[in-house]
């Protein structure tokens, strides 16, 4: 396993909508390992393909204190379940340092599959399904920062760069 490189914001790669995965072989698996790795590394909770420049629908989350309940999202589908929706103070390991309110739908059935190639469904609310929402919105292009006006994003978008350029 190896630690991949974490794109942050507002690098356009962040912005590629990736394809469905169709193969699921050792090179899946790799990437897997190495998705949870570098996750685990940058302290996140949740890592989608396209933020280590990757541009295939899958997606990892782990919620848990201990680390120790891995769970692997590959061409994840979602359904709302409920109109209702709720907010969470998201942040995310490509913007990082920053937390905006967010509002998504609290409910969702995901169907998805594992990486075998087997397919699943689950029902998710509250954190997970924010998450879970979070992430599918890497695999098309979008970032959290999206959902906030356009004042706040320029103005995280100058700090982050300016904290870059300082860094480099
Ligand atoms: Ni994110």
């Amino acid at each position: 396993m190896a630690l991949r490189q974490i794109l942050e914001f507002p690098d356009p790669r962040l912005r590629k909508i990736a394809s469905p995965v169709t193969v699921f072989d050792g090179n899946l698996e790799n990437l897997i390992g190495d998705m949870f790795e570098t996750m685990y590394e940058a302290k996140g909770i949740g890592l989608a393909a396209t933020q280590i420049n990757v541009h295939e629908r899958l997606l990892v989350i782990d919620l848990s204190e201990e680390k120790d309940q891995p769970m692997v999202l590959i061409n994840p589908k979602v359904s709302i379940l409920e109109d209702e929706l709720s907010e969470h103070d998201e942040g995310c390991l490509s913007v990082p340092g920053y937390y905006e309110t967010v509002s998504r739908p609290r409910r969702i059935r995901v169907s998805a599959q594992e990486k075998t190639g087997q397919s699943f469904e689950m029902e998710a609310e509250g954190l997970l399904s924010t998450c879970i929402q979070h992430e599918i919105d890497h695999l098309d292009g979008k970032l959290f920062v999206d959902y906030i006006s356009a004042l706040k994003r320029q103005r995280i978008r100058q700090k982050l760069e300016k904290e870059r350029k300082m860094s480099a």
